[in-house]
Formats: structure tokens, C-alpha cells, sequence
């Protein structure tokens, strides 16, 4: 088995000769790329993603179906990367960062948020009544007050809990990847959605609640435009997920659209961003996972992580939606 450090070890080229394929595709072949009408982060965008569908379908628009889609995770409290019940920072505080665009250039986005549970809303209203496209802290939780949202306590007895638990051996200190647990409450991350509608008009969401612990006043990459997400109409849009101050270092979403534009299809897009940041950082990343999703306009979809375990789920024009395995520099995806 190939691990991503000795990977790494081995050098980018060998790496890379090394990179299997997750279980549902083959190697050899060039695989016809996958179309979606909508694409998203992890197996639980399965469910955003019928969401998403469904809003579209009933005559919405495509931000509005990917706004619905994210609202899913962020009121699932159950999720603890995203919106309620979601892991607070270090001092308890559950904090949101969101982000919503289209292919015109319009983007609206919040972060450091507190009390709201739909993120991705406040996102959308700055988007549609501000001229600004980005709020934090106390003026988003002002801005979302303002706009009517209901405030909720965003901290869960089951999130308050395992912060408590983490308190005691942590000697206060964030770290840095404690989000992709596999197997435990923290082995999922950030929910990016994608849609394509069939004229190729494009649109998609980033929410989550960052990462676990994390110091008060941290923003990952999420909210910020170009790195947890990017839409260019007549090319693509991208998102990721993961430990996000590696992707905001590479501004890794619009990495992954402009070379949706230089004419890479939406796998290699997201794989050259992925083996970017290994150039980069080489061991320093050793261990963390970083995934990239992309559509372009044809509805092609593509997917890399630096670790396996990242999945997509990905749903076409007649509603049907399949969660399949990324494939990642490290190696095979395990069962
Ligand atoms: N990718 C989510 C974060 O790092 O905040």
C-alpha cells in the first residue's frame, strides 16, 4: 500500500505513477468523464444534493437549489463540520463561514458567523442586498440580525460534550488535523455544491463551521472567494475541502478553474491543484487531507484529494445520485 507520506517521500513523479484509482473506475482506460447537474462534497451531499434537485426541478433557480442543498448539512445537527451542532473554536464559540457565486460575478459571502444556522443565506442576502461581497464576525451576526434571520445557539450537548472531552488533553492548543477523522465524529469536512444547469449556466455554496478547535477568529478557506470556491460562467466551477489553510495558500478553487480553462478536464483540473500543494509544501502537509471537486459547463465532473477517503456525490439530469470514491495522490481508496 502506498500512504501518502511515503508518497511524498518518493517524489511527485513516482507519486504520481504510484496514484491508483478509487474502486468504482478503472486505470488503464481514460474514463468518459462523469456529468452531474449537481456535484457536491462528501456522502452527505448525497442528501443536499436531492435538495438541490428538487428546487431546481420545482422551477427555482440554480443558486437556488445549491443555497437549498446547503441548507441540509448546516440544519443536520447531527453533522458536525457544518452549521448547527457543528465544532466550535477552542473557546466554545460555533462559528460559520459560507459562500455562494455564480457564473456572473456575483458572490456573497460571511464568516466568523455566530447563532445563525443558514450560513449560506446570510451569504446569499449579502450577495443580494449589499454592495459589499464579504461580512465577518460581530457585522455579519449584526447584518443577519438585521435581514430577520432567528438567532439559535448553534452549540449541541453532544458538540459541547466532545469539545469539553477535547479540553482536557489539549492543553488549549488548536490542531490542525483534527477535522478527517475517518471513523469518528470528525471525518467530515466542509460541504461544497455544484450545479450545472443544462444550458451550462453554473452556480455553487461552500458552508461549514471549519475546523475543530480552532483559534477564535479563524477563517479557513470556505468563505473566501477562489479558495472554497469558484465560479467563472463559460468555464467551470470548483470547491474544496479539507484542512483550509492549505487551500487558501494555493487559492486552490480558482487554481482549479483556471486550468478548467487552459482545457484540463474537471479530474486533472483538481489533480494539478492537489500535486501543487505537495510541490508546495512537501512534508509540511504530511497527513492532511485536502479534496477539490469541479464541474464545467458540459456537466463534467471531476475530483482529487490528497488522501484517500474523499468521496463526491454526484447527481445527473434525471435525478439520479450515486457517492463515489476520489481517487488521491496517496493511493487506493479503502473500503
Ligand atoms: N475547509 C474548511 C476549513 O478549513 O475551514
Amino acid at each position: 500500500m502506498t500512504t501518502r507520506r511515503n508518497a511524498i517521500g518518493m517524489g511527485l513523479g513516482s507519486a504520481l505513477a504510484a496514484t491508483l484509482v478509487g474502486k468504482h473506475t478503472a486505470r488503464a482506460a481514460t474514463p468518459a468523464p462523469e456529468t452531474a447537474l449537481i456535484v457536491s462534497t462528501w456522502d452527505f451531499g448525497a442528501a443536499a444534493n436531492a435538495a438541490a434537485y428538487a428546487r431546481f426541478a420545482a422551477g427555482g433557480s440554480l443558486l437556488d437549489a445549491v443555497e437549498a442543498g446547503a441548507q441540509v448539512p448546516e440544519a443536520d445537527a447531527s453533522n458536525r463540520s457544518v452549521g448547527l451542532g457543528g465544532n466550535p473554536d477552542r473557546d466554545g464559540h460555533v462559528t460559520l463561514d459560507a459562500i455562494i457565486m455564480d457564473g456572473k460575478g456575483n458572490c456573497g459571502a460571511v464568516a466568523a458567523l455566530e447563532n445563525y444556522v443558514h450560513a449560506i443565506s446570510v451569504a446569499r442576502r449579502v450577495m443580494e442586498k449589499t454592495p459589499h461581497t464579504f461580512l465577518v464576525g460581530d457585522g455579519a451576526n449584526q447584518f443577519a440580525r438585521e435581514q430577520g434571520f432567528d438567532a439559535t445557539n448553534l452549540l449541541t450537548p453532544e458538540s459541547e460534550k466532545a469539545w469539553k472531552e477535547w479540553l482536557k488533553t489539549a492543553q488549549y492548543k488548536p490542531v490542525a488535523n483534527i477535522e478527517n477523522r475517518r471513523g469518528g465524529a470528525l471525518d467530515h469536512d466542509t460541504i461544497g455544491i455544484l450545479a450545472c444547469s443544462p444550458d451550462g449556466e453554473l452556480a455553487g455554496a461552500c458552508t461549514t463551521s471549519g475546523m475543530a478547535y480552532k483559534l477564535h477568529g479563524r477563517v479557513g478557506d470556505s468563505p473566501q472567494a477562489g479558495c472554497g470556491l469558484f465560479v467563472e460562467g463559460g468555464v467551470g466551477a470548483a470547491a474544496a475541502t479539507g484542512v483550509g489553510e492549505e487551500v487558501t495558500r494555493i487559492a486552490g478553487s480558482a487554481r482549479v478553474v483556471a486550468n478548467l480553462r487552459a482545457g484540463l478536464s474537471p479530474e486533472a483540473a483538481c489533480r494539478e491543484a492537489v500535486e501543487h500543494i505537495v510541490r508546495l509544501r512537501g512534508s509540511a502537509v504530511s497527513g492532511a487531507q485536502v479534496g477539490f471537486v469541479a464541474i464545467d459547463t458540459a456537466g463534467q465532473v471531476g475530483a482529487y484529494a490528497l488522501m484517500p477517503g474523499f468521496t463526491l456525490a454526484i447527481t445527473d439530469r434525471t435525478g439520479h445520485t450515486r457517492v463515489l470514491p476520489s481517487k488521491s495522490l496517496a493511493g487506493p481508496e479503502k473500503g
